[in-house]
């Protein structure tokens, strides 16, 4: 057993666990910790992990979220990680955040972080009152259906974050970085029920996220960073104004060391996700 799996095994009543963004975790770290299931404690451990990497890069990581990624996994346990404070949660699929939301508190901010098709995102937002922010928009034609649906349905504007390719793959959804600042400008100027927080990239096809994910331009610079400092040029925003959602089980430490604000974190919380065996015949 290592270190992490034994302070999960005692319930880390030694360690305090750190408020995170928009304060989600009320309670007191040691109430908490008597109640908490595994899948809450392992949460607690993840955001003082959080803590740790903002402060050894000089931030805060009050401003930094951490989005419980809880694809695959039941009501039940997502409701375990809810009951211990936290309110951030993501799924990748739209049939499956459309089946879980309404069985779950409406005060969750449900991020959808999935690759999404224009004709099931009238589904979704249907479907989920509360989703809070879409990650993944990676063209005009998305952008343009999520803008159309927010006015149609009347919900209030809709955050998103575009997605970028930072590692040239071709099986990986995103835009290439060149033509991130084009989107940018588009999800800002065009679509004006959208509200456009940031730039996001993922891992790898299999979701084994490795540093070089995060692929350094210039020392200490990331794609993603570079991507941000062309955004704020060319939108004339400040940097504050433009997250990162970088960084998963694998590396996330990494992530928010290298400035992100929004980590995206599923296995790591509620255990290895188990899909079904394919049917031979
Ligand atoms: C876009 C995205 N981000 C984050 C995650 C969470 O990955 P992990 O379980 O490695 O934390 C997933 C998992 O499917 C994902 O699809």
């Amino acid at each position: 057993m290592n270190d992490q799996e034994a302070k999960i095994e005692k319930g880390i009543e030694d360690e305090a666990a750190p408020e995170h963004h928009h304060r989600q975790q009320q309670q007191s770290p040691m109430a908490a910790s008597a109640m908490d299931g595994v899948a809450a404690a392992a949460l607690r451990l993840v955001l003082h992990r959080v803590q740790q990497a903002a402060v050894r890069s000089g931030r805060s990581s009050d401003r930094i979220r951490v989005v419980a990624v809880s694809k695959t996994k039941s009501v039940s346990l997502i409701r375990e990680v809810y009951d211990s404070g936290h309110r951030c949660f993501g799924e990748n699929y739209v049939q499956e955040i459309i089946e879980k939301a309404p069985q779950l508190p409406d005060d969750i901010e449900w991020h959808f972080i999935g690759n999404l098709q224009s004709n099931k995102v009238k589904p979704l937002l249907a479907g989920v009152p509360n989703l809070a922010v879409v990650e993944t928009v990676d063209d005009e034609k998305i952008a343009n259906q999520l803008n159309r649906v927010v006015a149609n349905i009347g919900r209030n504007p809709l955050k998103v974050f575009v997605q970028v390719n930072t590692s040239g793959e071709e099986s990986k959804s995103g835009v290439d970085p060149s033509g991130c600042v084009e989107l940018v400008k588009h999800v800002s100027l065009a679509c004006p029920n959208l509200e456009f927080c940031g730039l996001m990239t993922i891992g790898m096809p299999d979701y084994t996220s490795t540093p070089e994910n995060f692929k350094v331009v210039v020392p200490h610079i990331s794609t993603l960073e570079n991507c941000r400092s062309e955004v704020c040029k060319a939108l004339g925003i400040a940097e504050e104004q433009c997250e990162l959602s970088m960084g998963m089980s694998g590396d996330f430490e990494l992530a928010v060391e290298m400035g992100s604000t929004n980590v995206r974190i599923g296995s790591t919380i509620f255990g290895a996700r188990e899909y079904p065996k394919k049917q031979s015949n």
